[in-house]
């Protein structure tokens, strides 16, 4: 095992409980102070102790440029104070006032047509603007002078959701030297990263090289990703200049930035060291018609753990989260009774300290007012939204032992930026929006662990593997340098690998391996890929197991989307195709390698065979459960711990009734209740071991 903490301390040890809170908009309301007075009495109803304020307050922070108007805000971080709540404290960045564009034009953002948008709107700034990096951090430093010794300053929220890209002059010169930097001033380099021999694409100089354009340069790979690449690392830059004087004056103060979940535009890795405590943002559809409420929760669950991952286990916030519905979905149903409780401490149960809303109070006017809060427009507390929300509170008092404490996974699964972005510029396969299918895949093979109460790691190919037993790569296309000697080192030393179709077909240029696929995983694997056929939809075809394989897989499965056309090159042959061209070919093999064993699966087979796979193999390898016992179709099982006291969060994500076994003594932290032999979990009911 790893030799990682197991225990943190709080978010901001000053105040040691699990957060409950929300945006707080306050100068929305500066006309009615009274509101105000009541947001303090209906927070303490609400068993909520912390609010985020300022995210959007520049204009009412800086009115005109230079002329500042704190007055509010230190009425609210003093009424907090006083209630013994804290805040949140967010820099404004994510939107600034008309003076400011006015006066300085270069702050609004050029798309990637060329076009620069007009003031209004929110996220969309250049990232590299020296006014705009003058004026933030101006700001950011006038609030962290005036409230750095405030009682409720508890963490720093930085911007918000930080996306998208500018393609201006000034953000055009940055990439050429990010560029620069990158091909060590060589442009030959960068010549062969990008294939530009290709429809006469090669340059002779980094000062020809532009930005990716939908009217003009889109095709070359190398370049698409290195443009991703600088939007992190500008967008990240831009962010550590926010930073600077709050490090300065408020070394104590932790910093986070709210993300997005898997949102493809920022590869959030790159961020996470920066940053002292992650957050995010999580808005599911749930009760949809496409998808059973428990699958959904299994793909909620898979970006909950990527964020407990980013900075390797530590607990996370749930930044923002709707109380009961939000308003920008196709169909924005509201949340059933008892799925407020669930969702939220679904979050705490995969390592989230905080459950906290987008928002508290509705606005009255402008695009968001009819997303769900905590109080809506009616003013009072007598609202289900209300009670559900209070119920919440009273919860996350009860599961004050809880924070700090992470789990340590025996599994990982592999779900990495680059390698999506690469797949999805990748013409080949099915082509189309969603068609690469990079993160269903990553998400099906998650599941089978999920819902066998298996809590496992997600984590970028650049993280250490050596402290799993089982490390399970989905279409993990592009290899990075280092990547494929660190996995099949994992293997020799005893660790099991799992890779799948579309693993290692390209370096991090997009350049294809030569000399065969996997590339520089064939030895480890065993195996060599010849061709992979892509099927439409209502093609299939089959999986059968060989009669002698090792995990004693028996059943028929069926095979879609995608079958690669491999042969054993060392590895034996678990499983063949039943049909076509390729039939009796191998489709699930199995390398010995030092002390441990590389699998591969061929094609995109049906759940069923994925449950039954990792069913086996999670026998064999003895897998860490996060307890014991078998757990019927909807209810998941998720460990925290700080190495002796475990607490086991049994989550029942369906509409009926459900009873587990609980093979030893614990009581119910939510209830009191002692649980021993069975417990009853109602429709989307919660129960949390302590054991
Ligand atoms: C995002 C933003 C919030 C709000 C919510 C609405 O997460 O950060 O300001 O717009 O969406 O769901
Ligand atoms: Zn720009």
């Amino acid at each position: 095992m790893s030799s990682k903490p197991r225990q943190y301390p709080a978010i901001n040890p000053s105040f040691p409980n699990m957060l409950h809170g929300g945006d707080y908009n306050p100068d929305q309301w500066i006309r009615t102070p009274e509101i105000w007075d009541e947001d303090m009495r209906l927070m303490n109803l609400a068993h909520c102790n912390t609010m985020s304020v300022g995210i959007f307050s520049w204009a009412m922070l800086e009115p005109e440029e230079g002329c500042y108007e704190f007055g509010w805000l230190d009425t609210i971080m003093d009424k907090l104070a006083a209630e013994g709540a804290r805040a949140v404290l967010a820099t404004p960045s994510g939107a600034w006032p008309a003076w400011l564009s006015k006066k300085y034009p270069e702050v609004m953002r050029i798309e990637s047509n060329r076009h620069r948008n007009l003031h209004g709107g929110r996220h969309n700034h250049c990232f590299t603007s020296p006014v705009y990096r003058e004026k933030t951090q101006k700001i950011n430093r006038l609030l962290a002078e005036r409230y750095k010794d405030h009682p409720a300053l508890l963490v720093w929220h930085i911007s918000n959701e930080y996306g998208g890209e500018c393609h201006c002059d000034l953000c055009q010169n940055a990439f050429r030297d990010w560029l620069r930097k990158r091909y060590n001033h060589d442009i030959d380099a960068l010549n062969l990263a990008w294939w530009t021999g290709f429809w006469s694409h090669r340059f002779n100089s980094f000062d020809q090289i532009e930005s990716p354009a939908p009217h003009g340069e889109h095709s070359v790979h190398g370049h698409n990703l290195d443009w991703r690449r600088f939007v992190t690392a500008q967008t990240t830059d831009f962010m550590k200049q926010e930073m600077i004087p709050l490090r300065e004056l408020t070394p104590n103060i932790p910093i986070t930035t709210n993300m997005m979940g898997t949102y493809p535009g920022l590869d959030y890795w790159k961020m996470a060291p920066e940053l002292d405590v992650i957050s995010w943002d999580n808005y599911p559809s749930w009760h949809r018609d496409d998808r059973k409420t428990w699958q959904l929760a299994s793909d909620i669950a898979f970006v909950h753990d990527i964020n407990r991952c980013l900075k390797g286990g530590k607990p996370f916030m749930l930044m923002e989260s709707t109380p009961s519905h939000v308003n920008w979905q196709p169909v924005n149903k509201l949340k059933r009774p008892g799925m407020h409780r669930l969702s939220s401490l679904q979050a705490v149960a995969h390592g989230a300290d905080t459950v906290q809303y987008f928002q508290w109070r509705k606005s009255r006017g402008a695009s968001e007012k009819f997303h769900g809060a905590v109080v809506d427009h009616v003013g009072h507390e007598h609202t289900r939204v209300f009670r559900d929300v209070t119920e919440v509170g009273l919860d996350l008092e009860k599961l004050s032992p809880v924070i700090g404490t992470t789990v340590r996974p025996d599994a990982a699964v592999i779900y990495d930026w680059e390698n999506r972005w690469a797949i999805d510029d990748a013409q080949a396969l099915r082509n189309g929006r969603g068609e690469k299918k990079y993160e269903e895949v990553c998400k099906q093979h998650y599941q089978a662990f999920w819902e066998q109460g298996i809590p496992v790691d997600v984590i970028d190919s650049e993280c250490d593997f050596s402290g799993y037993k089982l490390v399970v790569a989905p279409m993990l296309y592009m290899l990075k340098p280092g990547v494929a000697e660190r996995l099949t080192a994992f293997v020799e030393a005893g660790g099991t690998l799992v890779t799948t179709f579309f693993t290692g077909y390209v370096d991090q240029s997009d350049l294809c391996f030569l000399g065969g696929f996997p590339g520089p995983l064939k030895k480890v694997t065993g195996i060599w890929s010849e061709e992979i056929d892509s099927l439409y939809d209502t093609d299939t075809n089959g999986v059968r197991f060989s009669v002698d394989n090792e995990l004693g897989l028996a059943g028929a499965w069926m095979a879609h989307t995608y079958c690669e056309i491999i042969h054993a090159e060392g590895a034996r042959v678990a499983a063949s195709y039943t049909t076509d061209f390729y039939a009796d070919q191998p489709v699930l093999t199995v390398n010995d390698y030092g002390k441990g064993q590389a699998w591969h699966l061929a094609a995109m087979t049906e759940y069923g065979f994925l449950q039954a796979f990792y069913g086996k193999l999670a026998e064999k390898l003895t897998l860490l459960h996060s307890l014991d016992t078998e757990l019927p179709e909807g209810v998941s099982a998720q460990l925290r711990t700080d190495g002796s006291t475990r607490f086991v969060f049994l989550m029942n994500y369906s509409e009926e009734e459900k009873t587990v076994a609980i093979p030893e003594k614990a009581t119910d932290l939510l209830t009191g209740t002692e649980c021993f032999g069975t417990v009853g979990l109602e429709p989307y009911g919660v129960v949390v071991l302590k054991i």
